[in-house]
Parts: C-alpha cells; sequence; structure tokens
C-alpha cells in the first residue's frame, strides 16, 4: 500500500531546526516526507539533516537544474496527501498570499490540490502587521489552514506571539489532515442532525441541574459526518469542547431548548444521531432570585418531567429518514435499551454500560453495543471517533436499505 505523503516545506525561520524533529516524526508516524528547503533555510538547516531525517533525498533550489525543477514540483505537488509548510516566515505567507511562485517551494505550493497546512513562527510586529493578517486571512479564506504561533521566547530577544507552535500539534494536525482526506466521502448530499452533551436546567439565577455529559461522542459523530462529506447540524449543551470546524452548530442550555432547536433540523435532515443527554426533570418553578439557605431546614425543590426530545422527533419521523438513539445504562443494559427502541421509534440504539471502565462520561473511548430488532452487536472498546465512524456506517446502510425499499 502506498505510504500516505507529506511535503514538508521548511522557510528561513530560525525555528527551522525544528522541521528535522517533524520530518522524523512524520516518518515514524508511517508517512513518507519529501522535504522542500528554500534557500534561507539552508542557512539555518542542512540539507543533509532533512535527509536524513525524513529518509528522502531533499529538494532545494541550489543544485536543481531548471528543466529538472518543472518535472520535479509538478510531481511532487501532485504526490502530496498533505503539504505542510513549517516553519512559515511571513515572506513565504506573503508570496505565497500574492500568487509569486519564484523557488521550488512557492512553485510546488501553488501547483498542489493536497490541503496545505502553514506553521507560522515570526517576530511578533511581523505578525501582528496588517499586511501579515491580511495575507493570512486571505489564505484562510481559500482554505489553506494555518497553525498560529504561540507566545514565547522570540530569537530576536523579545518575548510575544511569534514563537512556531509546538512540534506535536503540528503532527497531529497534520496526521489528521491525513485521515481527513483517505475518508470516503459517502455522506455527500445528505444531511446528518447530531445532539450532544448535557443540558442545564435552571434552579435560580446562578444554579442549575445538569449530568455528566462532556459531549466528546456526539462532537465525534459530528465531525466523522462532516469528514465523510455531510452538511452537519449540531445542536450541543453548554460543553468545554470547541466547535468542529465546518459544521452548522446551535448551542442550547436546556431540555426545552434542545426540543426546539432539534424539531426544525430534524425536519432537514436524513440521519438523526442524539448523543445528547437531555435531563428528563427541570425544577418547577425556577427563582427569580438566588435561593438562601433555609436555616437548617430541609429545602426541597420540586421538580417536573421534560419533554422526551428524541420522543418527539421520532413523532415526526419521515419515511427514509434513520433515527439513532443513545441509550447510557447502569444495569440491564439490553432490556432498558430496548424499551427506548420502540418508543422513540429509533432504527437502532447505541448502548452502554456507563459504569464499565473504558466506557461513558468524560473519556476518549466507548464500549458500546448497536441494537435493534433483529438482535444486538457488541463492539469491543475503541476510541468515540471510530465509534462514530461504526456508528454513521450503519446509519448509512440503514438508510440505504430504506431508499432501496
Ligand atoms: N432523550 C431525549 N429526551 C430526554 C431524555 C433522553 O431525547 N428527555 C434521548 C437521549 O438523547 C438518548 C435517548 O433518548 O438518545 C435515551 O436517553 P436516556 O437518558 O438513556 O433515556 P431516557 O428516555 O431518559 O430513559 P431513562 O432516563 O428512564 O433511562
Amino acid at each position: 500500500m502506498k505510504k500516505p505523503c507529506v511535503v514538508l516545506g521548511v522557510t528561513g525561520s530560525i525555528a527551522a531546526y525544528r522541521a528535522a524533529d517533524i520530518a522524523h516524526r512524520l516518518v515514524k508516524a508511517g508517512c513518507e516526507v519529501h522535504c522542500i528547503l528554500t534557500k534561507s533555510a539552508q542557512q539555518l538547516i542542512t540539507e543533509r539533516t532533512m535527509e536524513t531525517m525524513s529518509g528522502q533525498p531533499c529538494i532545494t533550489d541550489m543544485f536543481a537544474p531548471p528543466k529538472q525543477w518543472e518535472v520535479e514540483h509538478i510531481e511532487l505537488a501532485k504526490r502530496a496527501d498533505v503539504f505542510l509548510v513549517a516553519p512559515a516566515t511571513a515572506n513565504f505567507v506573503g508570496k505565497m498570499a500574492s500568487g509569486i511562485a519564484d523557488d521550488m517551494l512557492t512553485t510546488t505550493v501553488m501547483a498542489t490540490k493536497a490541503p496545505v497546512l502553514v506553521a507560522l513562527a515570526m517576530n511578533t510586529n511581523m505578525y501582528e502587521n496588517p499586511v501579515t493578517q491580511k495575507n493570512i486571512a486571505y489564505l484562510r479564506s481559500i482554505g489553506v489552514r494555518f497553525l498560529e504561533p504561540i507566545e514565547g521566547d522570540l530569537a530576536c530577544g523579545t518575548v510575544g506571539k511569534g514563537h512556531i507552535p509546538e512540534t506535536d500539534d503540528i503532527v497531529r494536525a497534520t496526521l489528521d489532515a491525513m485521515e481527513e482526506q483517505r475518508q470516503p466521502k459517502d455522506l455527500t448530499g445528505l444531511t446528518v442532525a447530531v445532539t450532544a452533551g448535557p443540558t442545564r436546567e435552571p434552579i435560580d439565577p446562578v444554579r442549575y441541574i445538569t449530568n455528566k455529559s462532556s459531549g466528546k461522542m456526539g462532537y465525534a459523530i459530528a465531525r466523522a459526518a462532516q469528514l465523510r462529506g455531510a452538511r452537519v447540524l449540531l445542536i450541543s449543551g453548554p460543553t468545554a469542547l470547541e466547535a468542529p470546524a465546518g459544521v452548522e452548530m446551535v448551542r442550547v442550555e436546556s431540555t426545552k431548548d434542545l426540543l426546539d432547536a432539534l424539531l426544525p433540523a430534524a425536519e432537514q435532515a436524513d440521519i438523526v444521531v442524539q448523543a445528547a443527554a437531555p435531563a428528563d426533570y427541570r425544577v418547577a418553578e425556577v427563582a427569580p432570585q438566588k435561593i438562601k439557605k433555609q436555616d437548617g431546614e430541609p429545602f426541597v425543590l420540586t421538580l417536573t418531567e421534560n419533554p422526551d426530545v428524541a420522543k418527539a422527533v421520532g413523532e415526526n419521523k419521515r419515511e427514509n429518514q434513520v433515527l439513532v438513539g443513545f441509550a447510557a445504562e447502569t444495569q440491564a443494559v439490553r432490556a432498558n435499551a430496548t424499551r427506548k427502541l420502540d418508543k422513540k421509534h429509533l432504527d437502532f440504539i447505541v448502548a452502554n454500560d456507563v459504569t464499565k471502565p473504558g466506557a461513558g462520561f468524560d473519556v476518549d473511548t466507548n464500549i458500546a453495543a448497536f441494537l435493534d430488532h433483529d438482535g444486538i452487536e457488541e463492539l469491543p472498546l475503541m476510541t468515540k471517533d471510530a465509534l462514530a465512524h461504526r456508528i454513521l456506517d450503519r446509519a448509512l446502510a440503514v438508510l440505504r436499505a430504506k431508499q432501496a425499499r
């Protein structure tokens, strides 16, 4: 099998030495890495170092006769699955934004159709200069991705934003972009609505009832669906997570808010995956002012049942629509999940016993089972990202089967 190919462009920042480690780490992660060094980069790191770390001949401007250039830059531009420039100077960003292709790196990056990732490293003032900012904003608007510089001690003796991002972050972003490239776009043309996270039910202006849901599972599903080409509507309760890029996100607080946001989203969706953990109860009367201590007396809160969001979506289910629910249980997983399948008109349920180590809240893994009327499929421990893809695989198969009927 062809190894995924990263073309690593290195420009003349003092952080060029970090490119050696980046190349080495990408090779260790299974990539084929081809380095292109600009003339200034060669003043800061040697071709020999980059060749040793990448295990491939390095491309520099100096030694390549122009004829060979043509072939080489087109060949590399085509070969790249991801194009990474690390470190990238203000000069490189300026050239790229202006369409200047006057050396091997700028020529190759212009000719590539691969996603381009740019890890910035420069003096703070150069970074903050409106010209640089305008160039970054423009390149971003045409799909170039930036890894922003971080705060740190700069070679010029100042402290500020301009330091190359952490090697770990650069390598991870490159591998993520690679993974993204390899994803089949099998959800293209479909709309997927996903709910995620807990809800908050207010008690008074400063207090609320909530649960342990982190939102990680729902966000993983939204991200996976987006990578596979779907239009994604993510309705999220309060979480600490960053909105996945490219999804349409609505933030909600209470279960009632979730219902109001999901019903119109579900109307547009081919697949609805409800990974949220909406609170089943809300406080009957929310106090308008902060509640005071009761001088040692017991304090009683009266709760009233919230709407069952999944049930409401199920009641409006369209033909050729797939509804997927979750069932987080602490006992009798199968019996409880089966009951929910019918009540909520779900096509299948992702059931899990949240008491098992590696399953449940605020961890990056899950142990789940798919359950429908035909039976149960137990899945091994896997990451929430991997589980997200399995859920989408199954939802798509159910959708295709319905459409074929
Ligand atoms: N769900 C919902 N609205 C609620 C409660 C749950 O839409 N008020 C959805 C969840 O998003 C999940 C599924 O229903 O997809 C099952 O959630 P769960 O909390 O396990 O089930 P409940 O129906 O609340 O049943 P119980 O709390 O009695 O176990």
